[in-house]
Order: C-alpha cells, then structure tokens, then sequence
C-alpha cells in the first residue's frame, strides 16, 4: 500500500525571522546544500525588512529563486530548495505529515520565539515550528537580541523544555575567526552541529590552548 517504492525528500525547513543577522540563513543553506542536504525556506514579513537593509535585497514571493541566489552570492545550486509564502497555511510545513527532518529558525527574533514559545501559530514559521514541536523533530532557535528581557529569558526556557536547542547567535572567538564571514560560519556551524549535519564552517576546539593563534587558517575546514 502507499507509495513505500518511492525515495522520500526530506528537508530541513529553514525559517528565517526579522532579526539582524541575514548572513547566517545564507551560510546555513549553502552548508545544508553542500552537505546534500534539501531545504524548505520560509522568510517572515520582517525578514523582507532586515534584508532589504542588510542587503539591498528586495525578496519577493515570485521571484524567490533569482532573490535567494542574489542573498546566498553566485554559484550556488537552488535545485535542493523549496520556498514557502510566509502566509501559506497550506504549505507543507504546516503539516506533521509532510516529510522533514527538523527545523531551524535562523535568526529568530524575540517575536518569533514567544510564538513558538506560546504555540501561537500565527504565520507559517510559527506553525511549521509547532508542528516540529508536535511531531518531536529538531527545533533550532538562533536568537538574536541584546539585551534579553525577562519575558524573552522565560520563553527561551519554555522553547528548551519543549525540547528545542536554544543557540544564541553568538560568535566563539576561539576558532581563530577574525573576519565577520568567520564569525558568521561559526554560529552557523554551530547550528549544523546541533542537528548533526557534517560541515567544515569552522575550526573545532582541538584541546590545545592557542592552537588558532599559532596555525591560522590552517586548521579551518579540517
Ligand atoms: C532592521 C531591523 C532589525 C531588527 N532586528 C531585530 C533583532 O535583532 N531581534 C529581534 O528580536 N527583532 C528585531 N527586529 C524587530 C522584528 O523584525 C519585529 O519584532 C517583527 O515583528 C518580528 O517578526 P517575525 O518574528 O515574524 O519575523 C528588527 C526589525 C528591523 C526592521
């Protein structure tokens, strides 16, 4: 019965909220993408603004391909990609029976994690985040806000005990990254390693104190 023959895709869905902090979505996709991985996007309203200020890019529903290109700079292969509308509803993400891996909200603003937080539901970030929730998948939120107000704080601890990973995007200076590019492929590595999809964004910690000083860029990517 059913369609069992068939291969599957199974995508991370990607949901990237209106906080600051539009090269981390760009450095997670292409990482996803050449770890062969498929990705689902979902970009709130608000992400159109940061976007547009942080980038100049206009992102538009009907022309999402040519924008995500535009964001993520040339080369990038976009057949592994799906976009969803934000207001979409009917997308597949707002069901537990369309097939994917897990999600990861990057950035997350403080909006978004009192939806998730209150399972609010109210745009399709919110509900694909509830349905991941539901279903019992990953659920990465990359919040991005300074400083945090006690509502936030309660929300977040609300969000780990429903048992997703709350991972600030904060940059480690201990992998040697000196450029913004670095610190950016750091907080996305990071996100990568929360749901265990192999990269080579960063330096790991080797245990020896001062390694990135002594062998820069040398051990990046290893
Ligand atoms: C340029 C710009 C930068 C923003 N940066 C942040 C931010 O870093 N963190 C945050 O929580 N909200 C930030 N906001 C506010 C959110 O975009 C706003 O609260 C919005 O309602 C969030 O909606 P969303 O969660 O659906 O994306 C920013 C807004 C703009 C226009």
């Amino acid at each position: 019965m059913g369609n069992e023959q068939l291969p599957t895709r199974r995508p991370w869905i990607v949901a990237v909220a209106g906080a600051s902090g539009t090269p981390y979505p760009a450095a997670v996709i292409r990482a996803l993408l050449a770890a062969g991985e498929a990705v689902d996007l979902v970009v709130s309203r608000a992400a159109r603004l940061t976007l547009l200020d942080e980038t100049g890019i206009a992102f538009r529903d009907a022309h999402w391909q040519a924008d995500l290109a535009a964001w993520l700079g040339g080369g990038t292969d976009l057949s592994g990609v799906r976009y969803w509308a934000a207001g979409d509803f009917a997308a597949g993400p707002s069901s537990g029976s369309y097939p994917a891996k897990g999600m990861l909200v990057v950035p997350a603003t403080t909006g978004a994690v009192a939806g998730m937080a209150l399972g609010l539901s109210k745009d399709l970030l919110q509900r694909a985040a509830a349905v991941t929730l539901k279903e019992r998948r990953p659920l990465v939120v990359c919040v991005r806000e300074a400083p945090l107000d006690g509502v936030t704080l309660r929300h977040l601890v609300a969000l780990d005990e429903a048992g997703a990973v709350v991972l600030p995007a904060s940059p480690g200076f201990y992998a040697g990254g000196s450029t913004a590019q670095e610190l950016v492929d750091f907080v996305a590595g990071r996100v990568l390693d929360a749901v265990g999809v192999p990269h080579t964004l960063y330096r790991r910690w080797s245990g020896e104190l001062g390694a990135a000083r002594a062998h820069p860029g040398g051990g990046r990517g290893a």
